[in-house]
């Protein structure tokens, strides 16, 4: 699975360079300033982490601050289930992004646009973006929510350290 992923990649990568050959404004548009916005408690460090990693990936970050009942109403309302709740809510293209999901999976289901409602990674797993070192992390899952609710791994990340 994992093998299949990087082989894509990389031949998502050989066709992106070709592209850039071609029209370098087009490939230049696929990957940057996306817009993304971030609903965050504004006492946590952890939400700042992640939207650094995001604005270093040339990501348009916009910030809203809630906390408490009002942050899990708008969570509720944005349909993410209770288990799989994080930290922050953000919206990118539609979908939500609950939690500290790597940017590479924003990008893949915003490219993808399969039927869904978001991506979440439940609770802060350790290691993962914004969460500490990704060497050392916990093995954990990007779960996508779809529309009736119902879940699925859309990405494992293995425990840090292990090669696959
Ligand atoms: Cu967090
Ligand atoms: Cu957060």
């Amino acid at each position: 699975m994992k093998k299949k992923n990087q082989f894509s990649r990389r031949k998502l990568l050989i066709m992106a360079s070709s592209a850039m050959a071609v029209n370098p404004l087009i490939a230049v548009a696929g990957q940057n300033n996306t817009n993304i916005h971030v609903v965050k408690n504004p006492q946590c460090g952890c939400c700042n982490a992640w939207i650094k990693i995001l604005t270093d990936q040339d990501f348009n970050v916009t910030t809203e601050n809630s906390s408490g009942s009002l942050l899990t109403e708008f969570k509720i309302e944005s349909g993410i289930p209770k288990d799989m709740m994080s930290c922050h809510t953000a919206k990118v293209g539609g979908y939500f992004i609950e939690g500290h999901v790597p940017v590479s999976d924003i990008r893949r289901v915003i490219a993808e646009r399969p039927d869904a409602l978001g991506l979440a990674v439940p609770a802060m797993p350790y290691g993962s973006p914004g969460m500490g070192p990704e060497e050392e992390r916990d093995a954990y899952d990007v779960f996508i929510v779809r529309t009736d609710g119902s879940t699925e791994v859309f990405q494992h990340y293995p425990q840090g350290g292990i090669q696959v």
